[in-house]
Formats: structure tokens, C-alpha cells, sequence
């Protein structure tokens, strides 16, 4: 994946590349808010955020690779929200989270509120309650490799994403595979996600806006993938999701 090709929706406060399981992974982050040094207010601020990151970090891999917490009262109260690809393993979501939460106490710790995501996980925090709501302000493309389809297959392909899309919001987990048989070209499989908080309706307008957005990105693309901060689309010709032991199974 070292040429990983990106497309984004808009220009990100800041992006950065992360290595996950020995894999580079495409990171987009945006700071949503800025410094406020007055009084102690944001020193109070800033210890319930770093309690909350961590205990997002040590307990969403241990709950299904989703969680949503509420740390502090008043002013100083911060909502955070993370979930990781359903079938990676906890310790590959803890890994993910540990890197994903260095970035916003390294890079903005004064932010009251931040969105990051990437190839496997995804967070979210605020001083204002966000849980059940769709961030569609952001989100991201990305190939791996540079093998095409022939316009058919990916057409083919494209169809069964689009499939998927509709099914992921029907599931109890709000997460579902699919896969095509595309003859000598052998098999194309999907897997589709979304924030569990998200309501069906909104899950679904989340999965078919990524392929609305990206389709003209990734046409003909082997494997390709969409991510936003409360969904995502991953395709390859291989089974990629088999790989590591599961969240939720
Ligand atoms: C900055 O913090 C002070 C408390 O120290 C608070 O009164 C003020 O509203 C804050 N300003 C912003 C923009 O959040
Ligand atoms: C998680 O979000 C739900 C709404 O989606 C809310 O009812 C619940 O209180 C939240 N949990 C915590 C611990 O904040
Ligand atoms: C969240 O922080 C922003 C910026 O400091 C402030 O304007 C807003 O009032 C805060 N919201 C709450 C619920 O405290
Ligand atoms: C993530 O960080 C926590 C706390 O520092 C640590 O206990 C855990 O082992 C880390 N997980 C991984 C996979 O590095
Ligand atoms: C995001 O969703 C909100 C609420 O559904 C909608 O009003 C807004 O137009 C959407 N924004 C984008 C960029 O799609
Ligand atoms: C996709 O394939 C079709 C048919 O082969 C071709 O016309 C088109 O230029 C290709 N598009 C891209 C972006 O590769
Ligand atoms: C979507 O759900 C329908 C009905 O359960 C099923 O027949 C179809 O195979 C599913 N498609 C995908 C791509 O998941
Ligand atoms: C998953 O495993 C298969 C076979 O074990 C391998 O060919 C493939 O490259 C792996 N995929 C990823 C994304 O690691």
C-alpha cells in the first residue's frame, strides 16, 4: 500500500500518514475548534479529553469495536465517539486507536472538538453531544495498487457495493460483507460499516454519499476504498476481511 492514491472531499486542518500491522494508512484528521487559554477552563478540559481518549483507546476494542462515552459535567464535559473495522481484532483496533488518539494530543491538544479517520478506525470528539449524528463535512478515497478492471467487472463490482450499501443499516451490528463472482477474473468482495449510533436511515445516506462522491475516483480500480468519519466502503479482489480474528464474532 506504499502508493496508497488519495482524493478528499475538502482540504484537512492536517493529514498524516500512520503505520498500523506493518501497513501504511491514510489518516485525515480536522480540528474543529481553537485555543482558548483563558482560566483554567480548558486545563480541566484538557484532563477530561485525555481520560476520555484513553478509556476510548483501552475499552472500545473490548466492547465490538465501538464506543461512546461522556467524561466531565458542565463547560468541561467531552463526548467522544470511536469504532474500528468489524473484522479486525482487538489488538489491531487497540493499535489503530493508540496511534489515532497520539495525533490530536500531539498535534492540536488545545482543540475542543476533532474528527480523524482512517483505513481502520475512527474518532470523533467534541464539547457539544454529537452521538446519532452523521458527519458528512468529511471523508476520504484511496487505492492501493494500480491493477484496473476491465469496465465491466468493476461495473459488476460497483453494483454489488452499491448492494451492500443498502443492507449494511439492516444489520444488528451495522456492518456486512458481500462478494461477486466475476468469472475468470475471479471474485471481488465488499464490506460495508457505519458508526453503530447512526439510525438506519441516516447509515444508509452516509454509505451511498461515499459512492456517489468516489465513484469517478476509483473507476475500474481492482480494489479501492472510501472512508468518512461515520462510515466506510472497503473492495478487493482478495478476501481481506478473513485476515486478522474479528471484533464481533
Ligand atoms: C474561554 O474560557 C473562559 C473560561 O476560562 C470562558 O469564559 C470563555 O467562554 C471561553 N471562550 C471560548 C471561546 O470558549
Ligand atoms: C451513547 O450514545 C447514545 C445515543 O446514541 C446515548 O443514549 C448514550 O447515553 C451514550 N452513552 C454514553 C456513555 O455517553
Ligand atoms: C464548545 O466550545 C465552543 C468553543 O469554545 C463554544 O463556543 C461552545 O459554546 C461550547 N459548547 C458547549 C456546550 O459548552
Ligand atoms: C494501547 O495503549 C494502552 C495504554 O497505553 C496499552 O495498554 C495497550 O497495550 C496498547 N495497545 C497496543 C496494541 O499497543
Ligand atoms: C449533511 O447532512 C445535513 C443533515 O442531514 C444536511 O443538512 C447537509 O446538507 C449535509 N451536508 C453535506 C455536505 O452533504
Ligand atoms: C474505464 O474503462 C473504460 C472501458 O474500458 C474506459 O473507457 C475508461 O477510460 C476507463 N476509465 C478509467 C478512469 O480508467
Ligand atoms: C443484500 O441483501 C439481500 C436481501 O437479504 C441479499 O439477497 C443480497 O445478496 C445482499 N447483497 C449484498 C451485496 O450484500
Ligand atoms: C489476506 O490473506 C490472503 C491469503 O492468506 C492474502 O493473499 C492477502 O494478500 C491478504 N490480504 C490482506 C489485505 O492482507
Amino acid at each position: 500500500m506504499e502508493k496508497f492514491m488519495l482524493c478528499t472531499l475538502m482540504l484537512f486542518v492536517m493529514t498524516r500518514f500512520v503505520h498500523v500491522n506493518g501497513k501504511i494508512l491514510y489518516l485525515g484528521s480536522k480540528c474543529s475548534q481553537t485555543r482558548n487559554t483563558t482560566g483554567n477552563y480548558i486545563t480541566i478540559y484538557q484532563a477530561n479529553l485525555k481520560t476520555l481518549l484513553d478509556s476510548l483507546a483501552n475499552n472500545s476494542p473490548l466492547q465490538g469495536g465501538f464506543m461512546n462515552t461522556t467524561i466531565g459535567t458542565g463547560s468541561n464535559q467531552v463526548y467522544g465517539l470511536a469504532w474500528c473495522r468489524a473484522d479486525v481484532s482487538p489488538t489491531t483496533c487497540s493499535k489503530c486507536l493508540n496511534e489515532t488518539i497520539r495525533v490530536p494530543l500531539r498535534d492540536c491538544p488545545d482543540s475542543k472538538g476533532l474528527v480523524i479517520w482512517s483505513s481502520l478506525c475512527s474518532l470523533r470528539f467534541s464539547n457539544e453531544s454529537f452521538f446519532g449524528e452523521l458527519w458528512n463535512r468529511s471523508s476520504s478515497s484511496g487505492y492501493g495498487r494500480h491493477t484496473l478492471d476491465e469496465a465491466s467487472v468493476f461495473s459488476r463490482g460497483f453494483s454489488m457495493m452499491q448492494a451492500l450499501g443498502r443492507n449494511v443499516s439492516n444489520q444488528a451490528l451495522m456492518f456486512d460483507t458481500g462478494v461477486i463472482d466475476v468469472g475468470n477474473d475471479g471474485k471481488r468482495y465488499g464490506l460495508g460499516q457505519c458508526s453503530r449510533d447512526l439510525s438506519k436511515f441516516d447509515c444508509e445516506k452516509c454509505l451511498e454519499k461515499l459512492l456517489v462522491i468516489y465513484q469517478r475516483f476509483v473507476l475500474n480500480r481492482t480494489g479501492w476504498e472510501m472512508l468518512g468519519v461515520s462510515c466506510g466502503l472497503w473492495y478487493d479482489d482478495v478476501k481481506f476481511y478473513d485476515n486478522d480474528s474479528g471484533l464481533t464474532t
